[in-house]
């Protein structure tokens, strides 16, 4: 997606109240411990303003201004972690995990699905419609339900082509349905349910 020019950036009123809940949590003096959580709340203010949840530098500037630090240490926090987005992203960020847990259990099918239902080209691309962006991700933590897509912040599991291509015509309809096991796994119970531990004797 192209990068906007450049434009003023302020915190709105629940921006606001969410920073107001923050700084608190740090001794005077370190409130630049802060970064990571404004860098969050930043990028959920321009997803509420835009549909599209990353961090311009602007407002890196304003962050680096509030916590009295440098403008370059923020713009370093903001680059080494995956989760914050330095370029615009579609209104769904579709982070599929390549690692070798899901790649086994099959994130290349997952790929190709957010391919064939998402008009993406592959990693890196964004739909035309601004749907959605495709980025790949290391291990997300999940691997007992790989394979998993992370759509935004919400971690779909155990999926496959099929359910895969459901979830992004849900999205693309504007439904967002419950993240999690798709094949209503319990948490990370073996499919089909407990197999231990199921009676009051254990
Ligand atoms: S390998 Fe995909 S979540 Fe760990």
């Amino acid at each position: 997606m192209s990068e906007p020019t450049a434009f003023a950036f302020a915190f709105d009123a629940e921006s606001e109240e969410k920073i107001a809940t923050i700084l608190p949590r740090y001794p005077a003096g370190k409130q630049a411990s802060a970064v990571i959580p404004l860098l969050y709340v930043v990028q959920k203010q321009m997803g509420r303003a835009t549909g599209s949840t990353w961090v311009p530098r602007e407002a890196m500037d304003v962050i680096a201004a509030r916590l009295d630090m440098a403008p370059i240490r923020v713009y370093e926090v903001a680059t080494f972690y995956l989760m914050f987005n330095t370029k615009p992203v579609g209104r769904f960020h579709l982070q599929i995990c390549g690692t070798t847990p899901c790649w086994l259990r099959g994130s290349d099918d997952v790929l190709r699905a957010c391919k064939d239902a998402g008009g993406l080209k592959g990693y890196g691309d964004s739909s035309a419609d601004g749907n959605f962006t495709l980025t790949e991700v290391e291990c997300l933590g999940a691997c007992v339900n790989a394979p998993i897509l992370c759509v935004d912040e919400d971690f779909y599991e155990d999926l496959d082509y099929d359910r895969t291509v459901a979830l992004l015509e849900s999205l693309k309809r504007g439904e967002r349905p419950p993240y999690g096991s798709t094949i209503g796994r319990k948490t990370s119970a073996p499919e089909g349910g407990p197999m231990v531990l199921t009676g009051a004797e254990n």
